[in-house]
């Protein structure tokens, strides 16, 4: 339908705001797709050495998928949508933030948003990711590696809190495919043990 295709195309402007590059801009920084990964994502952008700036972008990134999702659960239903809708706007608002139309289409690798769209699915489902990505973090201190484990875990996750009927559960292995589709050039810097730590700054220095 027509109100269904508006919803899509809202959640996908909505994760095309770049909160990186956004961010970057207004604090009068680099563009983070200039140095580090190149991606523009909170963990490129505390690379630059601005734990401010990073946390806004995780913020940003991570509300503006909440933000999508929680918009088509509340409107949905004044146009007869229903989960289907809302799983949808998922994809849309990750599809958004990867492959953003205000920004030459270079996005992220959808961390942040993935974990605002689990908040809008179900709470337990958000924290258990969240959990699994501290755990990791804590552990092995590689952004990367943490986001892949808790993407990868998400879909096992949801078949357990939201079961294997619901859109969600379906939505979540999409959300993954995405999220580990766009981590590539990670999974090379993992296997040939080029990958950084979370905070080694761009330059090199301490
Ligand atoms: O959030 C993206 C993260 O998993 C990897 O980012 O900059 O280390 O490639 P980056």
């Amino acid at each position: 339908t027509t109100t269904a295709f508006a919803f899509l195309v809202a959640a996908y402007l909505i994760g095309s705001l770049s909160f990186a590059v956004i961010v970057s801009r207004l604090m009068g920084m680099a563009d983070p797709r200039s140095y580090g990964s190149g991606n523009p994502g909170a963990t490129n952008v505390l690379r630059s050495g601005k734990k401010l700036a990073a946390v806004l972008t995780l913020l940003g990134d991570g509300i503006k998928g909440w933000v999508a999702v929680a918009l088509t659960q509340w409107l949905g239903p004044r146009y007869g949508l229903g989960e289907q809708a809302v799983g949808m706007a998922a994809i849309a608002v990750l599809v958004g933030h990867m492959w953003p139309v205000f920004f030459g289409f270079k996005g992220g690798k959808g961390v942040a948003t993935a974990v605002g769209v689990l908040f809008g699915f179900n709470l337990w489902l958000a924290l258990a990711a969240v959990a699994t990505w501290l755990f990791m973090a804590v552990v092995v201190k590689i952004s990367s590696l943490s986001a892949l484990t808790a993407a990868v875990l998400a879909p096992v996750y949801a078949f357990f809190i939201v079961g294997p009927h619901s859109v969600y559960f379906g939505s979540s292995i999409i959300i993954a495919i995405l999220v580990v589709h766009r981590h590539k050039s990670n999974l090379i810097k993992l296997l040939t043990g080029q990958e950084g730590k979370i905070g080694e700054k761009a330059d090199g220095s301490a």
